[in-house]
């Protein structure tokens, strides 16, 4: 893959933990790649199918799911619902031929600033490995 790559990233980041474990990380001013784009969410049982493949079709190379920790979702089952939807695109993804770590889902806490900065790091990693989406729309056109 060209050294060039730097891969667009897209995280839906649920208001009540990952977005705020996002806003520590950024006032411990933690290290993190600054091609993750954060859409916040109520809950992550509010993302669904639609909203990835859109991310998706939009450019993006990977797409995950920030929740809260299971058992700790301020609307009872949300991120369990967002698990199993993340589980089931990944399925469908690879039957086409995508790379399904191309999708994920994390759990953590409001206080987990340094682990949201390790999320990223980590997910940009796997994703710089497996290189472009081919679900970009033609970009050229
Ligand atoms: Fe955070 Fe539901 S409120 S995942």
């Amino acid at each position: 893959m060209s050294e060039e790559f730097e891969p667009r990233i897209i995280a839906f980041c649920c208001q009540y933990c990952a977005y705020s474990a996002a806003d520590m990380a950024g006032s411990m001013r933690l290290q993190y790649p600054c091609n993750v784009e954060i859409v916040l969410i109520p809950c992550t049982g509010r993302f669904d199918v639609i909203l990835a493949l859109k991310a998706f079709e939009s450019g993006a190379d990977g797409v995950y799911v920030a929740g809260c920790l299971e058992g700790n979702c301020h609307f009872l089952d949300g991120n369990i619902r967002a698990k199993q939807r993340v589980a089931y695109l990944q399925k469908e993804i690879q039957k086409i031929g995508v790379e399904p770590e191309r999708l994920a889902m994390y759990n953590l806490s409001a206080s987990q600033g340094p682990r949201f900065a390790e999320i990223v790091n980590e997910f940009s990693e796997t994703i710089s490995r497996v290189g472009p989406s081919p679900m970009r729309k033609n970009l050229a056109a």
